[in-house]
């Protein structure tokens, strides 16, 4: 467990935990290290815990009806072939239960403009034309603040690229405590950590490991073959100089310092006892051992997904039961938002 963990509990809040992934394709070596094996581990911990499919997050930009159901489900699958257990965790998609858009609104209402517009990621995902995204695209970050606190989660495991937006959920907490003068919505601690909260494109060590990446060699999806696998891997870009025995050997070698921290998190080491054992080995007889862990982690969990694939009835249940326990906590906790703030 990384050391951002933390076990106690946030003041009167009981430890839970939430979590969501967008299904807007095909989850990538990326999600899988930076978030969904962190979400498996932290079930098996001291945590209650609930897993989102935020489907209202990904019409911000347009999606394929057709494909978005489709994406939703396997989404939910590979959560389930990575480890989720519907017995220990609540796992839902987000828009079977409507108190996130309502609290979504709420949260509209407190977040500022001002805050909105120094989000990173709406900069980047809006591009040069950012007048003609949408506003769901712009108001994203109030929802995501939604997710968390329609359930007091006190713990949110997300890879680096989140951190900005959890900042944002931390002050709409305190905005709203502050300005009805209750003590009502935890501050949640973003759970960030370990070699691989940024895993980093295998064309470009400075780019993040992307699903809208246009180069497919960029990235490991979670459903490609031990043949593809192997394939990206050796053409994975590196340098010219063997590997390291210590961290401090990798700095300034973006895609050197990237693969090892995949091997580390695939096999659950620290950087420290991989170097240690791989020190002094050229790039030639590291990435083989690259493939067969890659390979040895994702084979299994892209044949379950398949099986899982294969009884939607079965899959559509564990979703729609998961929304029904989503919807009983969540329930309440927006019955009395709205109480506070007097709309009711
Ligand atoms: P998204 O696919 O954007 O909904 O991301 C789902 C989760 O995966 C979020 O917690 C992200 O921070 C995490 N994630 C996405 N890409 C990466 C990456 N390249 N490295 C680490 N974590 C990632
Ligand atoms: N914004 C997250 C992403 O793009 C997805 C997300 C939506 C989320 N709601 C959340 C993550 C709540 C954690 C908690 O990856």
């Amino acid at each position: 467990m990384s050391e951002a963990v933390q076990s106690e509990p946030i003041g009167k809040f009981k430890k839970r935990v939430f979590s969501g992934v967008q299904p807007s394709g095909g989850l990538t070596l990326g999600n899988y290290l930076g978030a969904i094996k962190r979400f498996v581990q932290m079930q098996n911990d001291d945590y209650e815990t609930i897993y989102c499919v935020v489907d209202l997050h990904a019409i911000t930009v347009w999606q394929n009806p057709k494909m978005l159901r489709q994406n939703i489900r396997e989404l939910a699958a590979s959560f389930i072939a990575s480890g989720l257990d519907p017995k220990k965790s609540i796992l839902f998609n987000q828009s079977a239960v409507p108190e996130h858009a309502q609290l979504g609104w709420v949260f509209n209402c407190v977040a500022r403009m001002g805050w909105m517009q120094r989000m990173t990621q709406f900069k980047d995902k809006a591009g040069k034309n950012a007048q003609n995204a949408s506003l769901g695209l712009f108001g994203y970050p109030a929802l995501m603040a939604a997710d968390i606190l329609a359930y007091h989660a006190t713990h949110v495991p997300v890879g680096d690229d989140q951190k900005q937006h959890l900042e944002l959920t931390r002050d709409i907490a305190i905005k709203f405590n502050h300005d009805y003068e209750i003590d009502f919505f935890p501050v949640t601690e973003p759970v960030i950590g370990g070699p691989a909260a940024r895993v980093m494109s295998l064309r470009d060590g400075t780019k993040k490991m992307s699903k809208s990446d246009p180069s497919d060699l960029s990235r490991i999806n979670m459903t490609d073959n031990s043949d593809m696998i192997a394939n990206k891997i050796r053409k994975a870009k590196t340098d010219q100089y063997g590997l390291p025995s210590e961290p401090k050997g990798l700095e300034g070698r973006a895609e050197a310092q990237n693969l090892v921290s995949i091997y580390a998190a695939l096999g659950d080491q620290s950087l420290e006892s991989v170097l240690s054992e791989i020190g002094g080995k050229q790039f030639s007889d590291f990435k083989p051992m690259l493939v067969e862990r890659a390979t040895a982690v994702l084979s299994p969990i892209s044949s379950e997904m398949g099986r899982i694939m294969q009884d939607i009835p079965q899959l559509d249940k564990v979703l729609n039961d998961g929304a029904f326990k989503a919807k009983s906590l969540a329930e309440p906790i927006l019955k009395k938002t709205f109480d506070i703030i007097g709309l009711n």
